[in-house]
């Protein structure tokens, strides 16, 4: 049997009819998760750049990432991958392309916000080289009715 971790990852640039599926990758995700519409205006949007990786060429979605564009500044706006299918390199390949992808679009910097209480996503991002380089106070909900400081994490793009 193949390890899961030597399985192909598939990935093809998002298209509008992948919103369902990323609206219900985000909601397994987020506390406040985004509707149908958003995620379809979103990849819509010329501004936009996004990913999604499966594990076969038909296969559905298992992860994907979102950002978006202003000049020279990317913002990743979402980035996430299916609970069954993390801990696999699935997130990995997907920010590895992405990054290319953001280059080509000439963005020059990068940044994204993240929850400082998120270990996951914050391990993760050192990987690659994304830095904290300022924080917001009482910004996420949380389930609990608390709020979540935000951490900006940012890294160039040469
Ligand atoms: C963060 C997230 C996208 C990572 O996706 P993933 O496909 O599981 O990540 P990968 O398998 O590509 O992991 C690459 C590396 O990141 C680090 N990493 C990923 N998840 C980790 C975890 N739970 N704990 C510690 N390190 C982790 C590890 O260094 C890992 O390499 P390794 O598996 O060889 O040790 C995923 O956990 C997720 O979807 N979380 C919910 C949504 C979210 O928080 N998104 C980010 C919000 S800003």
């Amino acid at each position: 049997m193949v390890p899961w971790r030597q399985k192909p990852i598939v990935l093809r640039n998002l298209r509008t009819d992948d919103a369902p599926r990323l609206a219900r990758l985000h909601a397994n995700a987020f506390h406040r998760g985004w509707g149908e519409d958003e995620f379809e205006q979103l990849i819509a949007s010329a501004s936009s750049v996004g990913e999604g990786a499966a594990f076969s060429e038909r296969g559905n979605l298992q992860g994907f990432v979102l950002s978006r564009i202003a000049a020279t500044e990317a913002e990743i706006l979402s980035i996430v991958v299916d609970p069954t299918a993390r801990r696999k390199g699935v997130a990995r390949a997907l920010l590895s392309h992405h990054l290319e992808r953001l280059r080509e679009r000439s963005a020059r910097e990068l940044f994204l916000e993240v929850d400082e209480g998120n270990s996951a996503a914050l391990a993760f991002y050192e990987n690659f080289d994304l830095k904290p380089v300022a924080s917001r106070q009482a910004y996420y909900p949380r389930a609990s009715g608390e709020r979540g400081t935000a951490l900006i994490l940012r890294r160039a793009l040469d």
